[in-house]
């Protein structure tokens, strides 16, 4: 199937009302009207709580749940529903996971790796419990055009290296890492492989057994799904050994008052990840953008988003020539949706709302990885425009025009180009 966005802008509604040229999806996504409906039509008709009650509206929630966990573990290529836990988004799931290990397997002076390209969300957890445990923390940084330097990661593989946290696509650069090579790295040293999944799953097609990770993130907003609502994948057996962190309601067997001492035993997962109530709208509306994904089939988003992608890398450099300094990998094989980049000297937030003006929506900033920004020398930040299967060539058309007049405009008003000459390594 071709992705025709015209057609799939019809289902769309904030699309259709608003006069915007919508270019920030790796912040969130906007939702088809079918999932709109569902999460209505939720609350119209099935809406009580799940899990805590016997007559037959909770039942009913219940499975409509329940289900909600089977669609996204298939979609996802897991055999197992109980291997998905909703959580509130990817930083959620991130929390978790390292938590969990933390409670479980980490002890003073085992390592950590993560990577340069990571969003803070796939950082802050790992530096905090590097701090309260004594852990050993190393960063991989970027090789040749923008990715991975995997030379590296071999060489800081030890016996000591316990977990291995990777972003499946980087928020800032589009790189797409290779899951697979990290993967028997990581199997090698013996580590748990724990991948952010943010900017893969909404983009392409990710499955879980293929790819061999311990665990996978991803949030519902960036996936057509309601904000509110993410996923935290656990390896079956994972799922089975590891504690929760978070405790409470709804994520117990049973509690027990003996000997005046109170105690408790968890439940199985997946819901002994989900303490508290959960966000049943939430998973019904993720469940419905899953099957829309699905209908159109990840691998012709995919494909869609690399057409779109060639083609605004190549009309931003023709409008903009030297004056325009990008930020990612050259090689498409390697790079998601996403263009970051940067306008002779000027801060990418004056760029960004000059764009606003003229009714276009990208991000401007850090994207939550100024680390990144610092490595690649971009010290100001970037201006990011990320697609999603709604995208048109006119949008990207409209950026590409936009960006000339405003570099026009800056350079009458004084700013100088002081990009470096391009290269093709960072
Ligand atoms: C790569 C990556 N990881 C994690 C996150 C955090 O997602 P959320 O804010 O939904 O928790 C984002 C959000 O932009 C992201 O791009």
């Amino acid at each position: 199937m071709v992705i025709d966005p015209e057609t799939i802008r019809e289902d769309f509604p904030l699309l259709l009302s608003r006069k915007v040229t919508y270019l920030d999806n790796a912040a969130t996504s906007q939702r088809p009207k079918q999932v709109i409906e569902a999460i209505a039509e939720f609350y119209r008709s099935l809406n009580s709580n799940v899990h805590r009650g016997i007559y037959e509206l909770s039942q009913e929630a219940s499975k409509v749940y329940e289900e909600a966990h089977e669609v996204v573990a298939k979609f996802i290529g897991s055999d197992d529903w109980r291997s998905v836990s909703f959580t509130r988004n990817s930083t959620e799931s991130l929390n978790i996971i390292a938590q969990s290990l933390a409670e479980k397997e980490l002890r003073e002076g085992d390592e950590v790796i993560v990577t340069i390209m990571e969003h803070n969300s796939n950082v802050l957890p790992w530096v905090r419990l590097s701090k309260l445990l004594d852990l050993r923390l190393k960063v991989i940084v970027l090789g040749d055009d923008y990715r991975l330097d995997y030379d590296e990661l071999a060489s800081e593989m030890t016996s000591r290296t316990k977990v291995v946290a990777v972003t499946h696509v980087s928020n800032v650069l589009g790189t797409i890492n290779d899951i697979k090579r990290i993967k028997s790295l990581a199997s090698e040293a013996g580590a748990y492989l724990i991948v952010d999944g943010a900017q893969s799953v909404p983009h392409l097609p990710v499955n879980v057994r293929e790819l061999g990770v311990d665990a996978l993130a991803f949030s519902g907003h960036k996936m057509l799904g309601p904000m509110g609502i993410g996923v935290l994948y656990l390896r079956p057996e994972l799922a089975e050994d590891l504690p929760p962190p978070i405790v409470g309601g709804g994520m117990v067997k049973e509690t027990g008052f003996r000997e005046g001492t109170l105690s408790y035993e968890v439940a199985e997962p997946p819901w002994k990840f989900e303490a508290g109530t959960p966000n049943v709208a939430g998973a019904v509306g993720l469940s419905e953008a899953v099957k829309y994904l699905s209908k159109l089939g990840m691998n012709n988003v995919e494909e869609f988003e690399r057409g779109l992608t060639e083609y605004g890398l190549k009309e931003l450099t023709t409008e903009l020539g030297d004056e325009l300094k990008v930020y990612g990998p050259r090689d498409l094989k390697v790079k998601a949706g996403i263009i970051s980049f940067n306008i002779c000297s000027a801060n990418p937030h004056l760029i960004a709302s000059l764009l606003s003006s003229e009714g276009i929506a990208v991000r401007s900033g850090y994207h939550c990885a100024q680390h990144l920004h610092q490595f690649i020398g971009a010290s100001e930040g970037s201006v990011r425009a990320s697609f999603y299967i709604y995208n048109t060539k006119e949008d990207v058309d409209k950026l590409a025009n936009s960006l000339k007049k405003i570099t026009k405009e800056i350079g009458k008003a004084g700013v100088k180009c002081t990009n470096p000459p391009k290269k093709s390594c960072c």
